[in-house]
């Protein structure tokens, strides 16, 4: 690993690719002097900014320092800096102003975890190095510890602060950013992951403007809305060129991300905790961490940045045996039954799967309490044996004989008005004694910050895992909080309830996790309404849309590769017409969308005719024989459908030995054909076989391929590519 220097009172966090450099000005500020591709410490600097005099500074003899328009590394408010801060705090006397200033460092090996988050890790004190830069307003009693760990193989620099009250008064935090990072003036654009329950991730690029920019979650949980990710680039940057900087939270519920042009035309880009309801007493010696932001550098525009985090992701934020291995293929029953199903309509499903070669049956939601519909049961976490004509163990050993593993569905932060835990404790939901409450699919959320709640739960939910042999577990979320209030809290705490639940869902997802390691977890909001960082650290996949279109999921597949490893991101093939959508897409198109990512399917099999079964087993001996390509292949997007209305993506095996390429149209009536596909990431002098061709890799990235006849609908094409292995 190569050493953080520190040299002329400037820290240069390094490897073969990056510098973040870091000043302490003369005046002990904390500075961000440089973060892009790799340079030498000497000659980089913090230059004093030109100011005028409505540019504050704290030292009347030395009006030219004006710390407020230089780039701060942890900047506070209501001092000289009126740009969003990263620390705003209520001191005891009301105050709000701190100092703070370099008090000492440390520079660890390794990373060390945050008590209580998620982070990304290191599997050995080599791998990485962390710089604790302490900060102090000694006047004030404040102390802030600064973290940042530079990898050596990762162009990746991970950001996170904590804050502690050393003196003898509660102090409020009413925001702590995880990151800000001040840019210097260009032009800049930006990329975020939008849209709505089913259209999550959809890519939207806009132009840095003055003033405030940015997206958030209000709604304790990190949203279909808005993933808590941003890519801010120079402008024109593309998928192979250009300076491109990611900020990926590693935080599940409400996040903010800002980028504000002010006065001078420098950029800050702060991300971390939404301050909106946010409000954290510090009692005396009390501290607090933020969430860690992942900060991502390529020079090599957007696809390299994608390749960073996929390989960071999956390697050192997914933990467990899964993690680098190729997903089972499963069959899930909620678009083939919903809630109506009983054990012969399960095992006729299951049956039908093993033939195929299916290697999972899932049973989605409605198998416990008296659950026929969306109105009951939820925390009512015992099987329905009647519905299931016997208990959950006689069941999974039904699908183990024939030959397949068996996984469940929970929803375990929920409870139905109509259960037994809401009628023997209506104080464990979500609300506000004596007001009315609000519903979303006539269910309440329950209080995580309680620990008899998570108690409970870890109870419940373990009990079944142990009373059956299940291998898979889909955790669902399928609300927002409203009414954020808990009746344990005090009220000058009730602030810190949004950040308490996600802390307390952590809580009790790590016991869940860890005393089942040889369950596979996927996680769940409603599709892909809590597809974040911090999940990934717990469950190593998450089912990425309740919209199951293949078109439409080109889109959502498109955008969650931007961030998220394909290996972690569900995708199922569904019944056609669609059931969302009414769409009719061919089996072929499906599965080339479904087969990128955890695969599977989600559809009545037993209802389906020989030649369509055929089909799909010859899809499923065909992704076994792929899979390990998508799981820990590199990823490269090729063609962009929110430009051209078609899609193009490849993965190629880390020994460049094979790849794959899926190409789909998404509207027909809007393409003409490719005549070069140009391919990516291959060996330039190896020789490729495509079908019976052999190409020079060269050739396959130079000329490209020539796909033609894509003026069908549902015209898709899944094109194999091996070296050639010279005799
Ligand atoms: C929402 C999920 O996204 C679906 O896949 C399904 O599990 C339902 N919940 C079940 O209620």
């Amino acid at each position: 690993m190569l050493p953080i220097e520190f040299k002329d009172k400037k820290f240069h966090l390094y490897n073969k690719n990056l510098s973040y450099i870091i000043k302490i000005s003369e005046h002990g500020d904390v500075l961000g002097a440089y973060f892009g591709a790799r340079t030498d410490l000497c000659g980089v600097d913090v230059i004093r900014p030109v100011c005028n005099s409505f540019s504050p500074y704290p030292y009347e003899d030395d009006s030219s320092y004006t710390p407020g328009i230089m780039p701060s590394e942890y900047p506070v408010s209501n001092g000289c800096d009126y740009r969003t801060p990263a620390l705003d705090i209520t001191l005891p006397d009301g105050s709000k102003t701190l100092f703070l200033k370099y008090k000492e460092h440390k520079i660890l090996n390794g990373k060390p975890k945050i008590n209580g988050l998620p982070s990304v890790y290191t599997e050995n004190d080599a791998e990485a190095q962390t710089l604790v830069i302490t900060e102090e307003d000694n006047g004030k009693n404040i102390t802030v510890n600064l973290y940042y760990a530079v990898f050596e193989d990762f162009n990746a620099i991970c950001r996170h602060a904590q804050i502690i009250n050393n003196g003898e008064n509660p102090v409020f935090l009413n925001s702590a950013q995880s990151v800000c990072a001040d840019f210097p003036e260009g032009d800049y654009e930006y990329i975020h992951l939008c849209g709505a329950h089913t259209r999550e991730k959809h890519i939207e690029r806009n132009a840095v403007h003055q003033g405030s920019q940015g997206f958030e979650s209000r709604r304790g949980a990190s949203g279909h809305t808005e993933n808590p990710f941003l890519a801010f680039f120079e402008k024109g940057a593309n998928e192979k060129n250009g300076n491109v900087y990611g900020f990926s939270l590693v935080y599940s519920g409400n996040h903010k991300f800002e980028i504000e042009l002010e006065n001078c035309a420098a950029p800050r880009v702060t991300a971390g905790i939404n301050p909106f309801s946010f409000r954290y007493k510090l009692d005396k010696e009390e501290s607090f961490s933020t969430p860690e932001a992942v900060l991502v550098f390529s020079q090599n525009g957007l696809g390299e940045m994608s390749q960073t985090y996929h390989k960071l992701y999956r390697t050192r934020l997914c933990r467990g045996k899964f993690k680098n291995l190729p997903r089972p293929i499963l069959i899930n029953n909620w678009e083939a039954t919903y809630f109506n199903f009983d054990r012969e309509k399960l095992i006729k499903i299951a049956d039908t799967a093993s033939k195929i070669g299916i290697e999972l049956f899932v049973l989605d939601d409605g198998w416990f309490g008296k659950r026929d519909n969306s109105f009951s049961s939820l925390g009512d976490w015992f099987a329905n044996e009647e519905k299931l004509g016997g208990n959950l163990k006689s069941l999974a050993d039904a699908i183990n004989k024939k030959g397949m593993k068996f996984g469940l569905w929970f929803e375990p932060e929920m409870i139905s008005e109509d259960s037994n835990l809401y009628r023997a404790h209506p104080d464990w939901a979500i609300g506000i004694p004596n007001r009315p409450k609000h519903y979303a699919r006539h269910q309440l959320v329950l209080d995580y910050t309680r620990s008899d709640v998570r108690d409970y739960i870890v109870k419940t939910v373990s009990n079944v895992l142990d009373s059956a042999n299940i291998e898979y577990v889909k955790w669902d979320m399928n609300r927002n909080i409203t009414d954020a209030f808990s009746q344990k809290l005090a009220p000058d705490r009730q602030g810190e309830f949004y950040h308490r639940y996600i802390l307390g869902l952590y809580e009790v997802l790590e016991k869940i996790t860890s005393s089942h390691p040889n369950i596979l977890f996927e996680s769940c909001s409603g599709g892909g309404g809590r597809c974040d960082p911090g999940m990934l650290y717990y469950m190593p996949q998450c089912w990425a849309s309740d919209n199951t279109d293949a078109v439409e999921r080109l889109y959502i597949q498109y955008g969650s590769s931007l961030v998220y490893p394909m290996s972690s991101v569900g995708t199922h093939i569904s019944a056609s017409p669609n059931h969302q959508l009414l769409r009719t897409t061919s089996l072929s198109m499906r599965a080339c969308t479904a087969m990128n990512g955890a695969f599977g399917y989600e559809l009545d099999l037993s209802a389906l005719g020989g030649d369509e079964i055929e089909e799909m087993k010859k899809q499923v001996e065909f992704y076994k024989r792929i899979r390990n390509v998508i799981t820990t292949g590199t990823f490269y997007r090729l063609v962009n459908p929110f430009e051209k209305r078609q899609a193009s993506w490849q993965y190629v095996s880390e020994d460049k030995e094979k790849s794959i390429v899926y190409y789909s149209v998404a509207n027909a009536l809007s393409c003409q054909p490719i005549k070069n596909l140009k391919l990516r990431g291959l060996d330039e002098n190896a020789e490729y076989k495509l079908g019976d061709t052999v190409y020079t890799g060269r050739t396959l990235m130079n000329y490209g391929i020539f796909i033609n006849d894509i003026e069908t609908e549902s015209f898709n094409r899944i094109i194999e590519i091996e070296k050639v292995t010279p005799i």
